[in-house]
């Protein structure tokens, strides 16, 4: 499954990009509104750290519109993902931007029907909600799963699930187990992904029995020691 981190915070992005396990980054207009930065620029620099696909989205709701602001975002880098709403405008646009060679996110997709949808519009990636459904009282992984199944039945259909509004590590382990293309995350569960307190334990447990050895791996290279 691909890691893609679910914020627009780009010391957070470099952070994470130096760990070696980003594979993309999906932003919203709530997540650019809070750094108060230019979009395109921001756009254009977390492009630039980050390789994989990086989402931008629209603000227009009509179709001429977002086509206009979709070119635009997909203008600053090849590897901009324009994200536009599950709406008949939004995959009207979402066809015409993916027949021009752009990759497209279809982002707020709360049922299997409407990420059938996106695909036979040439969604790149279909973006279900699982946090808000569980929010409401759905089963949001059972979505993710609908529509897996559902995309097995037709090979044809290209798009990659992108399970978005991930709230805890458990969401990251189901989706995995389900076969999820991609989860996007905010920075914080992608940290959280790292640990188990067993973990930290045993690794305190090695270190007082090293120490009590008298030991150093780096005896005789003394100046590589960061400690
Ligand atoms: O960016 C889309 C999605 O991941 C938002 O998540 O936590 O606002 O429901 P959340």
């Amino acid at each position: 499954m691909k890691f893609f981190v679910d914020t627009a915070d780009i010391v957070e992005i470099r952070d994470l990009a130096a760990t070696g396990l980003l594979d993309g980054v999906t932003t919203n207009p709530s997540l650019v509104a809070k750094t108060g930065r230019r979009f395109v620029d921001l756009v254009a620099e977390i492009c630039a750290v980050v390789p994989g696909p990086v989402s931008a989205e629209v603000a227009a709701t009509d179709h001429a519109t977002m086509l206009a602001e979709g070119r635009r975002l997909a203008s600053i880098a090849g590897n901009v993902a324009v994200k536009v709403p599950l709406t008949p405008d939004g995959l009207k646009t979402c066809r015409a931007l993916s027949d021009a060679g752009t990759m497209v996110n279809v982002t707020l997709c709360f049922s299997a029907v409407q990420a059938l949808m996106a695909a036979k519009a040439g969604a790149t990636f279909i973006s279900p909600f699982v946090g808000r459904l569980d929010d409401i009282g759905h089963d949001g992984m059972q979505l993710i799963g609908d529509i897996l199944e559902i995309y097995a039945n037709y090979p044809a259909l290209q798009t990659e699930v992108l399970v978005a509004s991930i709230r805890h590590p458990c969401h990251v382990h189901a989706a995995a187990k389900l076969g999820a293309h991609v989860g996007t995350m905010p920075p914080a569960v992608i940290r959280q992904l790292f640990k188990h307190p067993l973990t930290d334990k045993g690794l305190d447990a090695f270190l007082a029995d090293w120490a009590k050895s008298g030991q150093t791996i780096l005896e005789d290279q003394p100046e590589l020691r960061s400690a």
